[in-house]
């Protein structure tokens, strides 16, 4: 980043990076959204834990507020899982910065190198997450053992992940307060998923 950027005046990085915010803001958020519906249309039980979750909370509070959404820990649970298995971004990369040799192999990863890291591989490999390709909320339920560190990576790595987590719950959470209010809950015509892929991060 830093030698591409270098490279051009600084309100052409300004404009870019307002740029980032806003495709990273909005396409992410609505392709989880439209993932999310899916997997509810197609899971009832889950569609129901979570719906009466917001009802509990509501009523609770009277109105689902910022504080509030904290307490929808199974909505989180739904959240992280749909994100395990499609992570908007499907790849990270990085530029390497200087050379590095992989411990163990013979393999020198040169400076100046693109390493792409395959997320949405690594998500659904079973070595890792068992019945890698099933949507199961309940595998993030607290307490667990947290996964091995590279191993869940929807928002990335690095200092930045954190604070994507943290813009990205709320933006993710609020649109589906209102999913509780009708009587009755979405269903799907069929439950054959389109979206499949095959092969693992090995
Ligand atoms: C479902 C929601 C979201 C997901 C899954 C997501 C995922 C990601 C990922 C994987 C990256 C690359 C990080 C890396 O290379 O390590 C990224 C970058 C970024 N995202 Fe998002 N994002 C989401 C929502 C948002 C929101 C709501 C915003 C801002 C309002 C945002 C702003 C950004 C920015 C500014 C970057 C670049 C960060 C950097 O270069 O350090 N994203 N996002």
């Amino acid at each position: 980043m830093v030698y591409i950027f270098n490279s051009f005046p600084a309100d052409i990085v300004i404009a870019a990076n307002a740029f980032i915010i806003f495709l990273g803001g909005f396409e992410t958020t609505s392709s989880t959204l439209a993932f999310m519906f899916l997997e509810l249309a197609a899971n009832e039980e889950v569609q129901e834990k979570m719906r009466e979750e917001i009802r509990q909370v509501e009523a609770k509070y009277k109105e689902i507020t910022y504080d509030s959404l904290h307490e929808l820990t199974y909505m989180e649970m739904v959240i992280q899982e749909t994100l395990r298995l499609y992570p908007p971004f499907p790849t990270i990369q990085r530029v390497c910065t200087k050379d590095y040799a992989i411990p163990e192999t013979d393999v020198v990863v040169e400076e100046g190198t693109i390493v792409v890291f395959p997320i949405l591989g690594i998500h659904r490999d079973e070595q890792y997450f068992a019945r890698a390709d099933a949507f199961e909320p309940e595998r993030w339920r607290e307490p667990r053992a947290p996964p091995p560190p590279g191993v869940y990576l929807p928002f990335g790595d690095g200092p930045s992940s954190g604070l994507l987590q943290t813009f990205s719950f709320p933006s993710l959470s609020f649109p589906l307060v209102p999913f509780q209010t009708p009587r009755k809950p979405i269903k799907a015509k069929q439950t054959k998923r389109h979206v499949q892929t095959t092969g693992s991060s090995k």
